[in-house]
């Protein structure tokens, strides 16, 4: 089956307004038109709005990096998905670092993929084993118990895109390697199939994350189970994003 690659950056908590709107645009000037990949930006809340008039006449998507399951109320500090929904199409959940750093359950993020799917987000959901459970040969168990848990009560998985991100690769400038992640992907699209059914299995779009980097990108790109790439570091350097799009753009044949 032909899946869309996918590059998606992740600036988390960097540049002010006026910084993403001109990093905005130097993506897009680094960008060969139509290309056959999805590009999808995900920037602080408070640029979601300038940044979707800036690629309003581009094909780059826009995404949040979190979102709160409520649709509103005294949440001080939240973000709801309808809030978002005007701007974006994309929303990251469950990334490690709203885990580690901000305590988010497996509980809580499969309420917020609940709330997105019904306000028409498509869910990038954030798996991954820290170096303890790698060590311990633990690694498959924890991101397919984190899968299943994640998407308890959810019964279609339509636009879904899971993001295999290690906690230990996340920054550090160790990124996993090739075999590993491929070992992983396989096991996550195998637990897709088994709780969706082979045809969701097979189109469920699987990213890799963590210390992607122009230089290391292909590697991965190449691997016909991994279907594009999360980038944190590498999206906040236009030449860096551009090239790697290019690289999925080349890997993938199209
Ligand atoms: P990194 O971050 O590319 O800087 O390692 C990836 C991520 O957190 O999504």
């Amino acid at each position: 089956m032909k899946r869309t690659p996918l590059i998606a950056g992740n600036w988390k908590m960097n540049t002010t307004v006026p910084e993403a709107c001109s990093l905005a645009k130097a993506i897009l000037a680094g960008m060969e038109p139509a290309d056959g990949t999805e590009t999808v930006i995900c920037p602080p809340f408070v640029s979601l709005a300038p940044l979707h008039e800036v690629l309003a006449e581009s094909p780059v998507k826009l995404g949040a990096q979190n979102m709160y399951f409520k649709p509103k109320g005294a949440f001080t500090g939240e973000v709801s998905a309808s809030m978002i929904k005007p701007f974006c199409s994309y929303v990251i959940l469950g990334h490690s670092e709203r885990r580690q750093v901000f305590g988010e359950s497996n509980e809580l993020i499969n309420a917020k993929i609940i709330a997105a799917v019904e306000a028409g987000l498509k869910p990038i959901l954030c798996l991954g084993e820290s170096l303890e459970q790698r060590k311990a040969g633990k690694a498959v168990d924890t991101v397919t118990g984190q899968l299943l848990s994640c998407l308890a009560e959810i019964r279609q998985t339509s636009g879904l895109v899971i993001a295999y991100e290690p906690v230990w690769a996340i920054g550090t400038g160790v990124n996993a390697g090739v075999d590993e992640v491929c070992q992983i992907m396989q096991a996550l699209r195998a637990a897709v199939a088994g709780m969706y059914g082979t045809g969701a299995g097979e189109e469920v779009r699987l990213l890799y994350g963590g210390s992607v980097t122009a230089e290391n990108a292909a590697s991965y790109l190449s691997q016909p189970v991994i279907d594009g790439a999360l980038l944190g570091g590498a999206s906040l350097d236009p030449d860096q994003f551009t090239t790697i799009i290019k690289l999925a753009a080349a890997a993938k044949n199209i």
